[in-house]
Parts: C-alpha cells; structure tokens; sequence
C-alpha cells in the first residue's frame, strides 16, 4: 500500500511542501510537489503505467521525461474521487529506470493509490453496447476516419484516436487493416500527438511515381497539427513499411493559412491526371481551399470553393473530392465534393453534405443553387465520411456513426466511437438532377451466419414475427416495401420492456422515417444548458441537451427513389441502426441504445393494407 506521508501530520506536511512529499509503491515512487505537479520515478518498468481515469476529472498532463525537447505532456483525466476505468501508459522497453511527470493532479487524488505498472493491458470487452460486426476501437475515443488507403490487399483504417480515455483528446492517429473491409485487425497507433499538436483529420496516398522521393510507393499522409501556440497547419509523414510506422517530415509543416485563418484543417490529397499533380483540398472555415504540387511537400493556392453554399451556417470540415460515372456511364463523369458539416445539420449538430459539378484543375464549379443542399446520409449519426484512396474503379466512403452534440457522452465507458459500415457511392439523376447514392459494401454479405427466409406478406393493419431467438441485437432485414394505397407502411423493432425503433414510409408526407424516441436510453450525460454544445468547444464537452438532441425523428424525401417499391435494407449492431433504401438512393444512420435487443418487429400499415415481399432476416456476426 502507498502511504502518503502528506497525511502524516502538519509538521510532516509543512517538511512536505518544502522539499516535496515521497510515497512508494512496488517500484514506483511519487514524488508530490503540492498539488501542481508529482513525480513519479519508476525502476525496472514494466511495459505500461495503468493510469485510473474518471470522466468527470479536469484533464492532468502525463508526461514520459526522457529530457528530449520533444517529450510531450498527454491529457488524461486521472481519477479524483473514484475509478471507473484503466487506460495502459507506455514505458521505454528494457530501461532501468522511467520517470513520469503529471501535472495537475491534486496530491489526494485516489489515482496515487491505483496507479499500477503492468506488462500486460486486458482489452476483453466490458461494454454492453459494444457493436459486433461494426469497427471500433479495443479501448479510448475514436472519432473521423483518417487516411484510408487500400494497398497490397489491405484496407488501412486510421482513425482521430485518443488512447488516454474515452473522450476526445490528445489526437493520434489510430490504425486498424483488414482485407476485406469487415474484418479489422487493430494495430498501434501509427501517428502520435507531438509538440506540434494534436494529429487532426488527413488523408493517405501511394505515391507511385516517387514524387516526394522516399521510394516508390512509399505511404504518404498528409494531416493537420492543431495546437494553441502553432494553430492549425498542415504536416507531412511517410511510411516504407506498408503504414504500421510513419517518420515526420523535417520541415513540417508544409503548409500554412496564408490568412491566419483559426480553423483550416482535415487535408484531402489526390493525384489528379491531367495536370500530373498532385491536389489538396483543405477545409477553410466556411469553404473549401484547393492547392497543388509536384512533390508533396510545396503546395500552391490554386482556388476556394463553398462560401455560402449548402446548410448555413456552415463550418466546414473533412473534404473530400471524387469524380464518379454518372448513372454507369463511363463517358459522363463528374466530381463530387464531400463536405462534413457542423453545427447546424438538419437534425441538429453534424452531419454530411455534397456537392456536384465540374473541375477543370482550376475550379470547381457546382452545377447546383447554393440553397441547394443534399445529404450523404438522412441519420443523425453519420460524420466525416470520406473515402477509401487508391481504389481502382470504385469510390467506398466510410463514416464516423456519432454527432458531435453527444458523442463524448454516449453511454458508454471502454471506448468510445464506432465507424458505419462502408458504403459504396454512385451517381445517379432523378428529376434533372444528379444526386449521390451510398450503398453498404457488398463485402458485407459474408456476415450474414444465418438466413430466415420470410418471402412475401400483406399486411392489414399488423403482421407480427421473432427476430431471432436467441438474438444478441446483430441482424440485418432486407424485404421490398409495396405500400400500394396504405398512407403509412412500417415496421417496429421492439423488445420486453416496450422499448422501440420505428421505421416506416410516411406516404402522405413522402417521407421515409426513422423514429428513435422511445428507442431505450435517450437521455445521457448531465443535464446542461441548451445547446451549450453549439457555442462551447464541442469537443470537450460533459453533457448534451438532455433528451432533446437525442430522442427524435429524422427522415429522408422518398422523392430521391423511383417508385412504387422500396427495397430496404437494415442494419442492426447493438447501438445502431443503418437503413439503405434503394441501392442507398436514401442512406440513414442513427445510434439507438435499447437497454436489452429488440427480438420483435411489428409491421404496420395505415389507411389500406400494403405488402412486403422478399422478407430475408439475417443473423450477422464476424
Ligand atoms: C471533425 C473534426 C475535424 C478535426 C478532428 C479533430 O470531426 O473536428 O475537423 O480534424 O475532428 O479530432
């Protein structure tokens, strides 16, 4: 047991403050200098420090000292008044001793008493709402999907990442591959936090050509570094092992605003042919900055497209620019900006925009009012989507499923962030214009484990079926909707305790609904000022609007389909729920958190009977 001997007694604390309080603990030593700072000396380290964090505590500044300048001090929300969970501190492999400084921190904090060294770090899952099939991180806060690539037959997967804690904070970026787009193998974090700042958003390329000059297809990332003292610049870092390690560029940053702007950041690259060069585009607060270059590292301003385009008001983040065959049609191609917005969405808080037109190397001109806007995903939980460089003949775009007015609230505790499934994006026109369908993958077929075939029913008034017995809350439901002259068509996943989510086709209003308010939890956090979220830094925050932001409704034009029939597919992981409608023609993604599965579904009409055909459920897994 630790024993601190600052609770030894007023002479002892006065000798105390003096000459800094000392406390041991199987190898590891603190060395409390008030409560600003403690010095933890460690002999014979272990792998890991366990650190105890609590989510309430204000944020402590961990530091491994190595007396290199490039030493940086992590925020971690080490434990005050209780423990809820560990997260693993590396330690230099094979030194004799390590000394970590943590400021911040009061002396009578219980963390003291629960800092523990460790070789090993338990990842085991411990949160119920864990998705099965779904990727997340084994432990800490993951937001935006960074750099995706595809190279060698691998998927590489980085991710905004904070490993101290399962809230927003010290961004890395996190690294998982898969071949197959499902299946994830999680591996260390491949970028991390450094005196330049946080690893915000990115991109990755292969460079084929070796323009930059680290080799022929050399990984090459391009991302922003945010602090207070440098702002928001734009940093290079390569890699010659197929992306598990990058080296910073010497020089960074590559690139600044040349207008001071604060927020300029998330940095998109791709090769574009005709000019031979390589473009950037980088969110600009309210636009979008195209920039080029030849080798990576010099960018030139090349024009901005955006301002008072799309929802307003606008903070842009996350671009993404793509050019895709219009309806099939090799010979008619057009480009598609991707812009992730926040605040402000539809729904409330974030959410993902697109734009389409032309780009002629110079500008992009979007075919579009600027009233115009159209979504990527009708959900409340679809964020900084972009996709997938270095595919051949293909655009997959992959999501973050959460929003920024609660996700760092969500309930629940070992990590926290889940991305949707990747979707596959075409262009196609309805009504004279060109709109953007995103589809699930077809990869995602191999987690069907088991089929129940329901084929074809009417429904009159109800039609009511199982889902699977034993049913852990992973399944898909694919069925053709048929409303004929019902008004309403729809179903409800529901479970014992009442607890439901509503989908259905409002035929009146034309709308396809997704109905979450009394889908189980719906209330988390504190409860806090009204949207407090939309004028705080939104990634720091303890608490959301209470119910409001959460339990609602969100819905998409059924004007975006063809027709009389609707194919329907849905996808259900614990806390989600994914619905593409028509090949994706209307994507929508909501977090639901039922407090057991549903393991029934109501069909239900209004006004006339209707009819599903096609009824395949099926139980997924990995
Ligand atoms: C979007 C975003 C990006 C930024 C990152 C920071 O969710 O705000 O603009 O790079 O998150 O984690």
């Amino acid at each position: 047991m630790k024993k601190n001997i600052i609770n030894l007694g007023m002479g002892m604390a006065l000798a105390c403050s003096m000459i800094a309080c000392q406390s041991q603990k199987n190898g590891i030593t603190f060395e409390h200098q008030g409560d600003t700072l403690t010095v933890v000396h460690i002999t014979n380290p272990s792998k890991y420090l366990l650190l105890p964090i609590q989510e309430s505590s204000v944020e402590g500044k961990v530091k491994l000292d190595t007396g290199n300048p490039a030493d940086v001090a992590m925020d971690v929300r080490l434990a005050v008044d209780s423990v809820e969970y560990f997260v693993p501190f590396e330690l230099p492999a094979g030194a004799k001793e390590a000394t970590v400084t943590i400021g911040k921190v009061p002396s009578k904090a219980v963390c003291w008493e629960n800092i523990q060294l460790a070789d090993t770090f338990d990842t085991s899952n411990t949160d119920y709402y864990r998705p099965v099939y779904h990727h997340t991180p084994l432990y800490g806060w993951m937001n935006d999907p960074n750099g995706m690539v595809y190279k060698d037959g691998e998927y590489h997967l980085y991710f905004q990442y904070n490993p101290y804690g399962s809230k927003w904070g010290n961004m890395h970026w996190g690294h998982s591959v898969s071949k197959d787009l499902i299946h994830w193998e999680h591996l260390k974090p491949a970028i991390a936090r450094d005196t330049l700042g946080h690893i915000f958003s990115g991109s990755t390329v292969v460079d084929k050509n070796n323009t930059a000059g680290y080799g022929k297809d050399a990984l090459i990332a391009l991302y922003t570094s945010a602090s207070d003292e440098h702002g928001q610049i734009q940093c290079m870092a390569y890699s010659t092992d197929n992306g598990r390690t990058y080296t910073k560029y010497e020089k960074n940053p590559v690139l600044t605003p040349f207008d001071g702007l604060k927020d300029f950041r998330d940095p998109k690259v791709f090769w574009y042919e005709p000019a031979q060069k390589w473009y950037m585009i980088v969110s600009a607060d309210k636009e979008m900055r195209f920039y080029s270059s030849s080798n990576l590292k010099d960018w030139e301003y090349v024009s901005a497209f955006g301002k008072g385009y799309g929802i307003q008001p606008n903070q842009f983040e996350c671009p993404d620019f793509i050019q895709l065959p219009v309806n099939g049609d090799p010979d008619n191609k057009k480009w598609v900006m991707i812009v992730n917005i926040n605040p402000g969405c539809l729904f409330g808080g974030s959410a993902t925009e697109y734009f389409v037109g032309d780009f002629d190397g110079k500008e992009f001109k979007c075919e579009t009012k600027p009233e115009v806007t159209k979504w990527l995903d009708w959900g409340k939980d679809h964020y900084a989507a972009v996709c997938i460089s270095n595919l051949e003949g293909r655009e997959v775009a992959v999501p973050w499923m959460s929003n920024w007015q609660y996700a760092n609230v969500t309930p629940i505790r070992q990590y926290r962030g889940a991305n949707g499934l990747p979707r596959e994006l075409s262009l196609y026109t309805k009504d004279g214009q060109t709109y953007m369908a995103a589809n699930v993958v077809k990869e995602a077929q191999v987690l069907r484990k088991e089929t129940r075939n329901v084929g074809n029913f009417e429904i009159k008034n109800e039609y009511g079926i199982d889902i699977f017995p034993a049913n852990d809350g992973a399944y898909e439901l694919e069925m053709d909707v048929i409303p004929g002259s019902a008004q309403v068509v729809g179903l409800e996943l529901y479970n014992s305790k009442g607890e439901k989510s509503k989908i259905y086709l409002d035929m009146k209003a034309g709308k396809l609904v997704m109905d979450r308010t009394e889908s189980g939890l719906i209330a988390f956090g504190e409860k806090s000022e009204p949207h407090a979220l939309e004028t705080h830094d939104r990634r720091k925050t303890n608490s959301i609007n209470y119910k409001n932001d959460f339990a609602l409704g969100t819905w998409a034009p059924l004007s975006l389909c063809e027709g009389k029939k609707f194919h329907l597919d849905i996808f259900v992981d614990k806390c989600s729920v994914e619905i593409f409608a028509d090949g994706g023609r209307i994507a929508m993604t909501n977090l639901i958190f039922p407090t057991e599965p549903y393991n029934s579904i109501r069909f239900y009409s209004e006004g006339n009977a209707a009819k599903v055909e096609n009824l395949n459920l099926y139980k997924l897994g990995l």
